[in-house]
Formats: structure tokens, C-alpha cells, sequence
């Protein structure tokens, strides 16, 4: 089989990796892919936005089955573009990828639903938006509407910050018509927990839990990031709490996008706070999480193709998804000063025979370089969480590039939690 994947992070290098496990693959693609992924793919300079020219690549390799990784593709439309050209795709068309790409769309269909999550206010207009924050309680959370590089959401500490929130989103539009309308939520507390599941609208098999860690220093402080670490399974995440969320968020969110036309088949992700009210629904994505993937994937011991196509014919009843008891560990190491401003270009030197999975980088003349924020990140798994996490920072210390850093205590909190 000849399959073509859609991205170039380290999401999709993980994706990359588990499906070449299947025997059948003959050959793999990468769109656009990056330096690091070249060791397991074909990468092709296509953007993954670029979705005209990913349909004419597609057809003119006669892929059998293509995988759309990325947000903003599916938000576009990539899967409904290549599924009428009559290729094989796993991913939700964009009827059902609005549900990350509309908070708006996703906060009114929990509430119409009764799916838990933040109460909310959406607004269209800045005046009025403004004139809720006047008297809201404080702290809120402002949320741009649209896709925003995970960054359209500000915890507003103080009325004076959500106001500045609102317009920025809203007034300045630093996100573009990603900002045409805010949606203002009650802001909650507890632990958070990644769920990423398989779907294909009928059944829902939700994978192993993990817990992203979204700042960019140690002790939760800095700012947001992409994530720059991750730990599966989450152990805040219980067996009762997972029953409870199959019944209460899991089963009616995919029953509610089948009654609003807009079934959803792929992986959806479900963003959950573990509040002292139940969990919530903090947001939910239409796809693979970066990093949650590059700790998922490691643990899933079924053939992640076979599922893919299955879900692809609305039989993933019939799919096989098993996960290793194990637990999994990964460190993202990133280039000094990310998330803003941070230098690239370093020789990058690793070993080829470790889960690395690389985010950010270049082939120059052979060589690989850093060319991201994120560069890439070290997987490791072990009996237990803790052998885990302490296996990745080894592996970390054989990795080297100039200007390299990494947040010391990724699953530090989730050890914590364990020994409660
Ligand atoms: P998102 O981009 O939707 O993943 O949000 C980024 C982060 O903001 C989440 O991971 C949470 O930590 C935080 N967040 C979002 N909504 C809320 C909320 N209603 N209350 C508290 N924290 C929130
Ligand atoms: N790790 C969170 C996300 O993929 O959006």
C-alpha cells in the first residue's frame, strides 16, 4: 500500500513511524514532512495547507490511503477534497472538523446537548463583549473563535486583562477572522486530562489518557506553548471517571454531531478538567494532539493502519485496539527562547535507535539541523511512570544541539498524584 500523510511535526512523525509497522505499506509520504521524518518517509515540499496540490499529488501517486494530521487542513476541507477524488482518507470532512474550529460551534452544542463544560457567553460584537467583562466574575477566560495556533485563549487574571483580551482578539484581530467572535467562560479549576479517541460516527474507542504540559517552564510557569512534554496514562484519569465520561461526554458527543448532520469519524480529542463539579469539556480537537500523539501511539500495541481503515468503513467495531499497560513518557527539547523569539540552524546529533520524534528540522547537506521552535521529542516507555520519565531524561542527555532546552519536570505532577 502506498499512504500518504498530511503535516510536519512531531505528531505526525509518531503517526508515521506506528503505521510503517504494518507489513502491507510499501511506500509513505510525507506532506510536507521535515528533516527528521525524511528518515522514515517520502517527504514532498507540499504545505499541508496546500490542498489543491495535495489532491493532484495524491492522485497522481495513486495513494491508496492518505491521513490528514493537522487542524487547519481539516478545518479547510482536505479530507472532503481527497475522499471526491475518490481517495481513501482517515480524518473528519469539514462539516464535523468544525468542532475545533468554532468554539462558538463546539459551546453551543454541549449546551444544547447537556454535554458538561464552562458556561459561556459568545458575542459578535466588541461593545457588548466589553460591556460582559464589565461585570463578570473575575478570573475569565477569552477565547478567539477561531483556529489560533493554540493560542487564542487568555486566562484573564483581572478585569482590566479581559478587557485587553477582547480587544486584541476582537479589536486588533491579532488572529484574524479567527477573532470575528469571542467567547467569554466561566474559568475552572482541576487537573487537566488529554483524551484522544477513534471514532467513525458509530463507535467510539477512546485511546489511553495522557497530560500535556502546555507552559514553557518548570512549575507550570512561562507561556504557552505548543506543549512541551507528556505522560500517558494520566493518573488523575480513573476507571471511574473514564466510565463516567463515556456516558456523560464521549458516547453524546459523537451522538450529537450525528444529529446535527456533521458526523465525525477520525480522532477526536477530548480536552477534559477534572473539576470538583465532574469532569468538564474544556475544548474538544478534531484530531491527533502534539505531544499527547508521541506518547499514545508508543502504547498502542494494535495496528493503527487496520484501525484507520476500518474507521475508514464504519466498522471499527471490528478493529482491534489494544494499549500496553505500560506508561509512557516524552520530553520535548526545544530551541532556547521558544515560544517567542529563538535561533535555528544547529547540527542536530541523536542516536537511530530511539522513539525520537522529530518536530522541527532541516536536511543541509546531509546533516540535520534545528529549524523549529520545537525540535523534536524523546519518547521513552517503562513498567511505570516513573521508569518511564527517568528513561527519557537518559535519552535526552545522548541528544545534542546548540541552544537546546527542555523543562526538567515533565511528569512531575502526575508523580505526585500517583503517591496520593
Ligand atoms: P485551549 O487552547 O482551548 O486548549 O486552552 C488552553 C488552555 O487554557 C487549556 O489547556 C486550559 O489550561 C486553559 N483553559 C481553557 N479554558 C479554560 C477554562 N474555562 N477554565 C480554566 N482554564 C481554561
Ligand atoms: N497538545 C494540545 C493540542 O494538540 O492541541
Amino acid at each position: 500500500m502506498k499512504v500518504m500523510v498530511v503535516g510536519g511535526g512531531g505528531r505526525e512523525h509518531a503517526i508515521i513511524k506506528k503505521i510503517k509497522e504494518n507489513g502491507k505499506v510499501e511506500e509513505i509520504f510525507a506532506l510536507p514532512g521535515n528533516g527528521g521524518i525524511a528518515a522514515d518517509a517520502t517527504c514532498v515540499d507540499i504545505g499541508a495547507k496546500d490542498i489543491d496540490k495535495i489532491v493532484d499529488f495524491a492522485v497522481e501517486k495513486a495513494i491508496d490511503f492518505a491521513v490528514v494530521a493537522p487542524d487547519d487542513p481539516l478545518v479547510l476541507g482536505a479530507v472532503d477534497a481527497l475522499k471526491a477524488k475518490g481517495i481513501k482518507t482517515f480524518g473528519p470532512d469539514k462539516k464535523a472538523a468544525i468542532i475545533e474550529g468554532s468554539k462558538a460551534f463546539s459551546k453551543d452544542l454541549m449546551k444544547k446537548y447537556n454535554i458538561p463544560t464552562a458556561s459561556y457567553e459568545t458575542f459578535s460584537d466588541m461593545e457588548e463583549a466589553l460591556a460582559h467583562v464589565e461585570s463578570c466574575p473575575i478570573p475569565v477566560v477569552v477565547k478567539a473563535d477561531g483556529l489560533a495556533l493554540g493560542k487564542g485563549v487568555i486566562i484573564a487574571e483581572t478585569r482590566e486583562a479581559a478587557k485587553d483580551a477582547v480587544v486584541t482578539i476582537m479589536g486588533d484581530k491579532v488572529f484574524g477572522d479567527s477573532g470575528n467572535k469571542v467567547v467569554i467562560e466561566e474559568f475552572l479549576t482541576g487537573p487537566e486530562v488529554s483524551v484522544l479517541s477513534f471514532t467513525d460516527g458509530k463507535t467510539i474507542v477512546p485511546m489511553v489518557s495522557s497530560m500535556d504540559h502546555k507552559r514553557a517552564l518548570d512549575g507550570d510557569k512561562g507561556l504557552n506553548t505548543g506543549g512541551m512534554g507528556t505522560v500517558a496514562p494520566n493518573p488523575y484519569y480513573t476507571d471511574e471517571i473514564s466510565k463516567e465520561c463515556m456516558e456523560t461526554i464521549f458516547k453524546p458527543t459523537v451522538e450529537a454531531m450525528n444529529k446535527e448532520g456533521r458526523s465525525f469519524s477520525g480522532c477526536l480529542y477530548f480536552g477534559l478538567m477534572l473539576t470538583e463539579k465532574g469532569p468538564k469539556v474544556i475544548e474538544y480537537n478534531c484530531r491527533f494532539g502534539d505531544p499527547e500523539t508521541q506518547v499514545v501511539l508508543p502504547l498502542l500495541e494494535s495496528d493503527l493502519l487496520d484501525i484507520m481503515l476500518k474507521i475508514y468503513d464504519q466498522e471499527l467495531d471490528k478493529a482491534e485496539v489494544r494499549f500496553s499497560e505500560k506508561s509512557a513518557a516524552c520530553v520535548v527539547m526545544a530551541s532556547e527562547g521558544y515560544p517567542q523569539k529563538y535561533e535555528t540552524g544547529f547540527e542536530i546529533t541523536m542516536p537511530a535507535d530511539k522513539n525520537i520524534y522529530v518536530a522541527g528540522a532541516k536536511l543541509k547537506e546531509g546533516k540535520l539541523i534545528t529549524g523549529g521552535g520545537r525540535v523534536l521529542g524523546v519518547t521513552e516507555m517503562g513498567k511505570t511512570l516513573e521508569e518511564a520519565i527517568n528513561k527519557a531524561y537518559e535519552t535526552v542527555k545522548t541528544v545534542s544541539f546548540d541552544n537546546a532546552y527542555y523543562r526538567k519536570d515533565i511528569g512531575k505532577r502526575a508523580l505526585m498524584a500517583e503517591r496520593k
